[in-house]
């Protein structure tokens, strides 16, 4: 069968004291088309490492990635859009300007990027906010914008490293439901990868769970929490969750304090 996106022997070290550091050791897995994949793991197992895999930015020391079955391996395709941990908005740009950004990279003419940015407003619920500058709007729409900035240029794939990490939990309840509904609506594979367990089962279809050193998938599991919802507070009640939510916590086991 093919994959939206698959993975196959994903290796990575990194240079350390005079010799290498396994990072991540012979990593499979695959995200379907319109699934939602979760990477859930402790602090330093990797996860951003293989985000960089994934994106193209870094190049494993062996293994390949695919993106429908072609060879997408340490090259940046425009199937996969990604949202970074921090908002990295530039703060010299307005609002609508940031959200233009990836149109522009690609050489859309300027009168089409801001119509369709303008409209991307309207779908998120930031209509009059388009000059506003970063300093000036709140740290859930600043990651709105991030959001917004991927989505406009109508990737295949998303790929998302802690988006949520630094917000507030009602804020971070809220966009969760925001994501749900947008990558639905728009038909989007999401690769997510995060290290708090609750977020993975809430918003995952299915979660690769993975050890730190070297890095490795240890689980994969398949969620189903009995409902369609994408309200967060309705996933987050299902009478299953606190099963896959145990079920991960003895495979990950309490992480030795550094
Ligand atoms: N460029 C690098 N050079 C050397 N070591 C690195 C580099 N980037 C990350 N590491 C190390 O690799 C491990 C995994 O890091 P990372 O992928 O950021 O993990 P995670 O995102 O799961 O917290 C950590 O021990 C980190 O210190
Ligand atoms: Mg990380």
């Amino acid at each position: 069968m093919s994959h939206a996106l698959e993975a196959i022997s994903i290796s990575k070290s990194y240079p350390a004291d005079g010799g290498r550091v396994q990072i991540l050791r012979d990593l499979n897995f695959h995200a379907d088309d319109n699934e939602f994949v979760a990477f859930v793991g402790p602090s330093g197992c990797g996860k951003s490492t293989l985000f960089n895999i994934i994106t193209g930015l870094l190049q494993p020391d062996d293994g390949n990635i695919l993106i429908d079955n072609e060879e997408t391996t340490g090259t940046t395709s425009e199937r996969v859009g990604y949202v970074l941990q921090k908002d990295l908005l530039f703060p010299w740009r307005t609002v609508i300007e940031n959200v233009v950004l990836g149109l522009e990279i690609r050489g859309v003419r300027r009168r089409e990027a801001y119509e369709r940015a303008r409209e991307m407003l309207r779908i998120y619920r930031m209509e009059g906010y388009e000059d506003k500058y970063p300093s000036q709007i709140s740290g859930g729409m600043k990651q709105r914008v991030a959001l917004m900035r991927t989505m406009i240029t109508d990737p295949q794939i998303i790929l998302m490293d802690e988006s949520y990490k630094a917000l507030d939990y009602p804020l971070k309840i809220a966009l969760e439901g925001e994501l749900l509904e947008v990558v639905r609506r728009e038909r989007k594979t999401v690769i997510f990868i995060t290290h708090d367990i609750e977020e993975a089962v809430t918003l995952a279809d299915r979660i690769y769970v993975m050890k730190a050193r070297p890095g490795e998938i240890i689980n994969e599991i398949r969620v189903d929490l009995g409902t369609d919802s994408p309200l967060i507070p309705e996933r987050r009640m299902s009478r299953n969750f606190n099963d896959y939510y145990d079920l991960i916590w003895k495979n990950i086991g309490i992480a030795p304090v550094l």
